[in-house]
């Protein structure tokens, strides 16, 4: 296997059914608290057994109210995320498909329309 099939395979290109994105600070959260975070996202999605590919992201730009988690492909923005939050919307919203919609403080799925 060549380095890019090793890495498209590892990276669960191909398997993916969602795609977490967490702001690692500075502005919007305190970066040790975000490192905290980013480590139990990364177990409990292991754990669970999601098909969901995760990614450290630096600054959404909104830089206040964090941490932020977003959920594709629905585009769900999640502020003020904790593990006991995060532990919600994984069952509810990854594994589940039902975002918690009294955390979802915007979505947009990009999808290339306009949203109503
Ligand atoms: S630092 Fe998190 S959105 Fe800017």
């Amino acid at each position: 296997m060549d380095a890019l099939t090793a890495g498209l395979k590892k990276a669960a290109i191909a398997s993916a059914q969602r795609h977490l994105f967490l702001c690692m600070g500075p502005d919007c959260c305190v970066p040790a608290d975000a490192e905290i975070l980013w480590e139990y996202v990364k177990q409990r999605v292991r754990e669970s057994g999601a098909q969901a590919m995760r990614t450290k992201a630096q600054c959404f730009r909104i830089c206040t109210g964090g941490p932020w988690v977003v959920v594709y492909p629905e585009g769900v923005w999640y502020g003020e995320m904790t593990k006991a939050r995060f532990d919600r919307v994984l069952a509810e919203h990854v594994l589940g498909g039902v975002p918690v919609a009294e955390w979802a403080v915007a979505t947009n799925a990009l999808c290339g329309q306009k949203q109503a």
